[in-house]
């Protein structure tokens, strides 16, 4: 049994950089089922979205984020999330982070800002078209320079343990987490009053994503099982341009190259977006993706095309130096052909509900990051606010959890909690049965709970996903715990909630959109989906 002040769980950016403001209280254990730097933030391209143009404000940012999401943003915390981010910008130079600079017409060096869909202003700060390796580089150089975090890679959380897990009636507290150490194959039980999910997303639901192989869903589905509210899980956001080759599969084409110039073609040649949206290619990522959903259907071709080869060829390079190198590996030289692009799982608007602040209905419980739904993204998140809000929500979450109980507290200890307990059959056969389930979730779920839907479907995937829960419940209970079997719970759970709340949504809004109800219900004021086990 491990005791710490603060345990965290992720090394993204919400996670790393929670771990160096909780580390200015008390003793830090950051947990990371993989490598430290495997993140979806490390993958981050475009860049981090930030108030820092003379000719933008706050109020403009605030404005493009609720039009982007589709009337579900609660205001406030917009507000106070975008407010908030010059502060944080500070402490990420303090930390050598290197965005793009450019020489002003009076020679002095600005931010060299992009824009990305849905901005009305250029106001996205960047470190060419790598920003998250940079910023996950210098946070986790940071946090492990520090001797008051430890980092513990190959550390899988499996569950939560809170009072009412434990039959308690009294307020529902959390007091610890159970986790694999992948290693040895031991659960260990680790104590702590404060803990933070920083898990990240889920969009290895889908067969075709963006997402890196970490982002199975863990954070929901264990905040879910221990019964933490969760809303929104509709609002799976599609990102319009990921590239169509077979060899890179989950590779992402940044936003901000349509925000430098880069045109969305059909393989006639001609661009499209106009016909769908007078903000044509820069238009939010929800009319986008639906837009060349609508186009590959039409033509019944496998793919669109993004053109940015009318720009000098030294300028593409040194600003997409990551995506010119990558696509040179398959043989396209974006500097002279077009780039094949289809829509993929991107994002997870919706997660575990939280205040601004990051707080969950369980105490000494917050979520921060993809894995939370503040109401910050709403319906459709604006491009680039998720690493700002990574930032922000993960220091209120320090500050919010010490102010409840402050380290020189602790009650966790005077709990008995019990040692984890876990079949012990191991059967590599049934390995491949995993991996059968898994393919099988990430077909359905792209077959059904796509960018179009309908009831019809929904109710399908949901019937099919009872039943393969049933079975990965089988191993969850029968089998010695690995990975695999962890994540495919997890998996088949988030997979579910993502059914569950589209289900329950009559209307289209935002990300959701059903042929059954084609139109915002505009009869009542948006709400958000929130669904709770007990
Ligand atoms: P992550 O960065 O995903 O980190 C999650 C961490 O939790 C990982 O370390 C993971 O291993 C760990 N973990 C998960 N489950 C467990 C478990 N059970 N036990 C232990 N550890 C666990 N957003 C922007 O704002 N700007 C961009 O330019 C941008 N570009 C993007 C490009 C790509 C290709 C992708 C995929 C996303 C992009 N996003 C961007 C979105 C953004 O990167 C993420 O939303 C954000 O970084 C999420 O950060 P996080 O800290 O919440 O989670
Ligand atoms: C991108 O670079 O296009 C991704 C930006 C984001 O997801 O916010």
């Amino acid at each position: 049994m491990r005791q710490y002040d603060f345990i965290i769980i992720g090394t993204g950016a919400g996670g790393l950089s929670a771990a160096l403001h909780a580390a200015k209280v008390g003793r830090v254990c950051v947990l990371t089922k993989r490598s430290a730097a495997e993140s979806n933030s490390s993958w981050a391209q475009g860049g981090i979205a930030c108030v820092k143009a003379d000719d933008d404000s706050v109020e403009q940012h605030v404005a493009d984020t609720l039009v982007a999401g589709a009337g579900l943003c609660k205001e406030d915390a917009v507000r106070s999330i975008v407010s908030e981010g010059p502060a944080r910008i500070e402490e990420l130079l303090a930390l050598g982070v290197d965005f793009d600079h450019k020489e002003a017409a009076d020679g002095h060096l600005e931010f060299d800002l992009t824009r990305e869909g849905g901005h009305t202003r250029r106001r996205v700060l960047h470190h060419r078209d790598a920003t998250g390796k940079e910023i996950t580089d210098k946070l986790l150089a940071a946090v492990r320079a520090n001797p008051g975090i430890d980092v513990l890679e190959g550390h899988y959380a499996i569950d939560l343990i809170t009072t009412a897990k434990l039959g308690m009636v009294s307020e529902d507290r959390v007091l610890g987490v159970y986790v694999l150490e992948e290693n040895s194959g031991k659960v260990i039980t680790f104590r702590s009053d404060r803990i933070l999910l920083a898990t990240g997303g889920c969009g290895r639901v889908y067969l075709y994503t963006t997402n890196p192989s970490i982002a199975t869903g863990d954070g929901v589905a264990m905040a879910w099982r221990a019964g933490a509210a969760v809303a929104n899980m509709e609002f799976i956001q599609f990102h319009p341009t990921c590239l169509y080759h077979p060899q890179k599969r989950s590779f992402l084409i940044t936003e901000a190259m349509r925000g430098e110039g880069a045109r969305l073609i059909g393989s006639d040649g001609k661009e499209f977006m106009q016909r769908y949206d007078p903000r044509g290619s820069l238009a939010p990522r929800d009319i986008v993706a639906r837009a060349i959903d609508s186009e590959i259907k039409r033509t019944g071709g496998p793919c669109v095309y993004l053109d940015i080869s009318h720009k000098p060829a030294d300028f593409i390079v040194s600003h997409f130096p990551t995506i010119h190198r990558t696509c040179m590996e398959v043989g396209i030289d974006i500097t002279k052909d077009p780039i094949p692009v289809v829509p993929a799982a991107h994002y997870q608007c919706g997660g575990v509900l939280t205040n601004a602040n990051g707080a969950t209905n369980i105490r000494g419980l917050c979520a921060v990051g993809e894995v939370g739904c503040t109401g910050l993204h709403g319906a459709n998140r604006l491009a680039s606010n998720s690493l700002l809000e990574c930032l922000v929500v993960a220091r209120r979450a320090v500050e919010l959890l010490e102010h409840k109980m402050p380290v020189s507290r602790t009650i966790a200890q005077t709990y008995e909690i019990p040692d984890w307990r876990t079949g012990n059959a191991v059967d590599v056969d049934e390995l491949v049965v995993i991996y059968h389930n898994w393919d099988e979730i990430r077909r359905l779920m792209g077959d059904y709970v796509s960018i179009v839907r309908t009831t019809k479907r929904l109710q399908r995937a949901a019937a099919r996903l009872r039943n393969l829960k049933r079975e990965v419940q089988e191993f969850y209970w029968n089998f010695k715990v690995t990975r695999e079997v962890l994540e495919l719970r997890n998996l088949v759970e988030t997979a579910s909630l993502i059914v569950d709340c589209a289900i329950r949504r009559h209307e289209s809004r935002g990300l959701h959109y059903t042929l059954d109800y084609p139109e915002p219900d505009n009869n009542r004021v948006p709400i958000d989906t929130v669904i709770r086990r007990y």
